[in-house]
């Protein structure tokens, strides 16, 4: 059984003027336990909001139109109140981009730890103490941290006691949302190195979400490919760079910079992705592709099983014609 399985997760924003924006359409997924899984496409592709929709986080103007989601078999679809925050405490942590500016400027590095490890029950000081000494080793941190406060501390080490404190509550799944964006080059391969140690020492499940695929590609077990509020490609890490199915797939990969390279070559993917409040005709990136065809602008392509995973093109997968659905 997966840890996470979603079904057919559908998520509108309802903004206040305007149209609604179909952000999240029709993405089934699992994630099974001990996975780090990528999720990555460009910025508005709908990855956060498939993140929220995932953990039951969404809130005003986003709405969950329909869809199942399922933890360790268990329907969480509809859970509510005090059973969700039962269910949250004890499944999932979220580390987002902004957590380093998450952090309380008026109390120290420890306290964080008192009240992320007290909000639900009561613990002993020096239960949490050594707890948040674990936790401030795996991550990199010297113990002095704990007596800091935040403004004491670069934003590389900040971003690091973020994710200590999520870990704090031992969580099952941990998604980590842009968790490098704010950070220079090299620290941010650092803190993707850490996440993956830590996942090695505490075995948590991961959603690791991020614009930039070459830097989630070493450190995750399979990279889901989103755009335009779909899932256009998964496959796993370890084939993905030589064997990426999806146009959309390649671009990203082309995109990549690699930070020790002596030539940096800086490409970008012209175009930009559709408006998600109008509705699409044919392929979402048919716009952008210099394979298409002319069925691909009649029919939106569904995700085809193929030789590597699974891609939603009709172009890469003409091989391989096994439709998922069938
Ligand atoms: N608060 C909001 N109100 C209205 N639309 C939103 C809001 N947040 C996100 N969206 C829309 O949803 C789409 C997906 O956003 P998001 O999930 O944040 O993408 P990503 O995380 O991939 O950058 C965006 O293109 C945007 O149009
Ligand atoms: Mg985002």
């Amino acid at each position: 059984m997966s840890l996470l399985e979603a079904v057919r997760i559908n998520v509108v924003y309802e903004p206040f003027r305007g149209a609604e924006i179909h952000s999240v359409r029709d993405v089934s997924l699992r994630i099974e336990h001990g996975e780090i899984v990528g999720l990555v496409g460009e910025s508005g592709c709908g990855k956060s909001t498939l993140a929220y929709a995932l953990t039951k986080m969404l809130h005003s103007p986003a709405r969950f139109v329909s869809g199942k989601i399922f933890f360790k078999g268990e329907d969480i679809t509809d859970l509510s109140g005090e059973n969700l925050r039962l269910h949250r405490r004890k499944s999932f942590a979220l580390v987002l981009q902004s957590g380093m500016n998450a952090l309380n400027p008026v109390i120290s590095i420890e306290d964080h730890f008192v009240d992320v490890m007290r909000a639900y029950e009561k613990v002993k000081f020096k239960d949490i103490r050594s707890k948040a000494e674990l936790l401030l080793k795996s991550v990199h941190l010297p113990q002095y941290t704990l007596e800091r406060y935040p403004h004491e501390l670069s934003g590389g080490m900040r971003q690091r006691v973020a994710i200590a404190l999520a870990l704090a509550l031992d969580p099952q799944l941990v998604i980590f949302d842009e968790p490098t964006t704010a950070l220079d080059v090299l620290a941010q391969e650092a803190v993707i190195a850490t996440i993956r140690e830590l996942q090695h020492s505490f075995g948590f499940s991961a959603l690791l979400v991020s614009h930039d695929l070459g830097l989630v590609l070493d450190a995750t077990d399979r990279v889901m490919v989103m755009y335009a509020g779909r899932v256009v490609e998964n496959q796993n890490s370890s084939t993905m760079y030589k064997h990426a199915q999806h146009p959309y797939t390649k671009a990203l990969l082309d995109c990549y910079a690699d930070p020790r390279a002596e030539e940096v070559k800086l490409g970008g993917i012209p175009g930009s992705p559709p408006d998600l409040s109008s509705h699409i005709d044919g392929c979402s990136f048919q716009p952008r592709c210099n394979l298409a065809e002319a069925q691909c602008s009649l029919n939106e392509p569904p995700l085809y099983r193929s030789e590597f995973g699974h891609v939603a093109c009709f172009v890469a997968s003409q091989k391989t014609k096994e439709n998922l659905n069938e």
